[in-house]
């Protein structure tokens, strides 16, 4: 079968690098793609709003599936568009991924169905978020209802933190995803992702992994896109897992189709998990970056056949298993990420670093200029290995980063720092 593949970052070169290696593909095509993604796909230069220049697409070269890595085009309704034209999409209606797109969609999900979260409530104004946070006392959580690039959130410490928070929000420093704003109960304990593929009506679970959202080491400064991944989770047990299915996946998947909304594709379930058990922190309606990176490593099925099943509702027929190794994925940014960073700045080495055993080098903001691999975003690689436990993993993982040879590049120096402390 031909697929398509929509996305250019990490997260889609590890999706292509396992596609790739489905026995049931033919060609993979990518719109956009990068230059990682381009030793496994055609990459194509498709404008990826343009959805009916993909449905033509798709027509000609008769693609059997589209699978989407992003959110934005997901909530734009890609899937949407595609379905109506026949095509067959790996990824949520535009009406499902409000599970991503509305953090006061979600919220009232939960309400609905009794998943267990943080208690809440939706302000359109600014008095009376503060009045609400006022009540609640802090710590307290304000959130931009809309999409915000991983930005719209504060974990407010004090009182004049949150009163802030919630005046930008108003004042649009999120524009229009912050016109609504959730004032939610702080949750205390550890935090994992879950993820699961769903197909409507079931949901097979995947496995956990743990990200690295701020920008320095010792989770400190700014919170970024993910700086570093690993999988499996320690504090997600079998236990957590059953009831994480029990009380918070399965109880979605119920109330989405109740709702006229089923939902299909990856559900990434952010948990905090407290002293009651799990509760949901936040959905996102795709797979994490650089969450993907790790678990693409592990995964030892086939992602072609189970993205088929999720898109056939035959996910029952199916099951997902993975290597007894630890993965983990170091992020490499450029300088000055997540503020302003420059480009095309000339990265070397890139094939000894990924020739160490269990090694990939997964390309995000790169691109190729005169036969050259030079930077292109805040995000650049996605240096992932493999390894016995977590601490091998993350040896093997800074032996790779070690070598690549980039003036103008950073990263974290703990990421798996967790882990390898329940390790050691
Ligand atoms: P998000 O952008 O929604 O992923 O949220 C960013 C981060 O804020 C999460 O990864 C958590 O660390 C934190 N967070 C969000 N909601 C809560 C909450 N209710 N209690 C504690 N921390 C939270
Ligand atoms: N790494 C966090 C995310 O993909 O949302």
């Amino acid at each position: 079968m031909n697929v398509l593949l929509i996305g250019s970052g990490g997260r889609e070169h590890a999706l292509a690098w396992k596609i790739a290696a489905s026995p049931i593909l033919g060609t993979l095509f990518c719109a956009p793609g990068n230059p990682g993604i381009s030793e496994h796909a055609t990459c194509l230069d498709i404008d990826v709003e343009n959805h009916q220049a993909i449905v033509i697409f798709c027509e000609e070269r008769e693609i059997s599936l589209v699978v989407v890595g992003p959110e934005a085009p997901l909530v734009a309704g890609l899937a949407d568009d595609l379905k109506a034209a026949g095509i067959p999409v790996f990824g949520p209606s535009a009406a499902a991924a409000q599970l991503e797109g509305s953090k006061g969609f979600t919220k009232d999900l939960c309400a609905r169905f009794n998943i267990p979260t943080g208690a809440y409530m939706r302000f359109n104004n600014a008095p009376k978020a503060k009045a609400y946070a006022r009540q609640m006392g802090a710590p307290v959580v304000i959130k931009a209802d809309g999409l915000a690039a991983g930005k719209g959130v504060t974990v407010a410490m004090s009182m004049n933190e949150a009163m802030a928070a919630i005046e930008d929000c108003f004042e649009g420093a999120f524009g229009e995803a912050g016109a609504e704003v959730v004032v939610e109960e702080f949750l205390d304990g550890e935090e994992a992702s879950f993820f699961c593929l769903c197909d409507g009506t079931n949901a097979l679970p995947l496995t956990s992994a743990q990200d690295h959202k701020r920008v320095g080491d010792g989770d400190v400064g700014p919170n970024t896109g993910g700086m570093g991944a690993y999988s499996p989770a320690p504090v997600m047990t079998d236990g957590l897992i059953a009831r994480t299915m029990d009380e918070i996946i399965n109880p979605t998947l119920k109330g989405m189709a109740e709702l006229g909304m089923p939902f299909t594709g990856v559900l990434y379930a952010g948990l905090m998990i407290t002293q009651k058990g799990p509760e949901l922190i936040e959905y996102n309606v795709r797979f994490g970056d650089p969450e993907c990176q790790v678990m693409m490593m592990r995964l030892k099925d086939d992602i072609l056949m189970l993205m088929k099943a999720a898109t056939d509702e035959l996910l029952w027929t199916m099951s997902a298993r993975w290597r007894d190794e630890a993965a983990l994925c170091v992020v490499m940014a450029a300088n000055g990420y997540p503020g302003s960073y420059k480009k095309g700045t000339a990265i070397r080495n890139l094939l000894a670093a990924g020739a160490l055993h269990d090694v990939e080098v997964f390309h995000a903001g790169t691109r190729e200029q005169d036969g050259q691999i030079v930077s292109n975003g805040g995000r650049v690689l996605g240096v992932t290995a493999l390894g016995s436990t977590v601490t091998q993993a993350q040896e093997q993982a800074y032996l790779a980063v070690d070598l690549v040879d980039w003036d103008d590049g950073f990263c974290r120096r703990d990421i798996g720092w967790r882990a390898t402390r329940r390790e050691s």
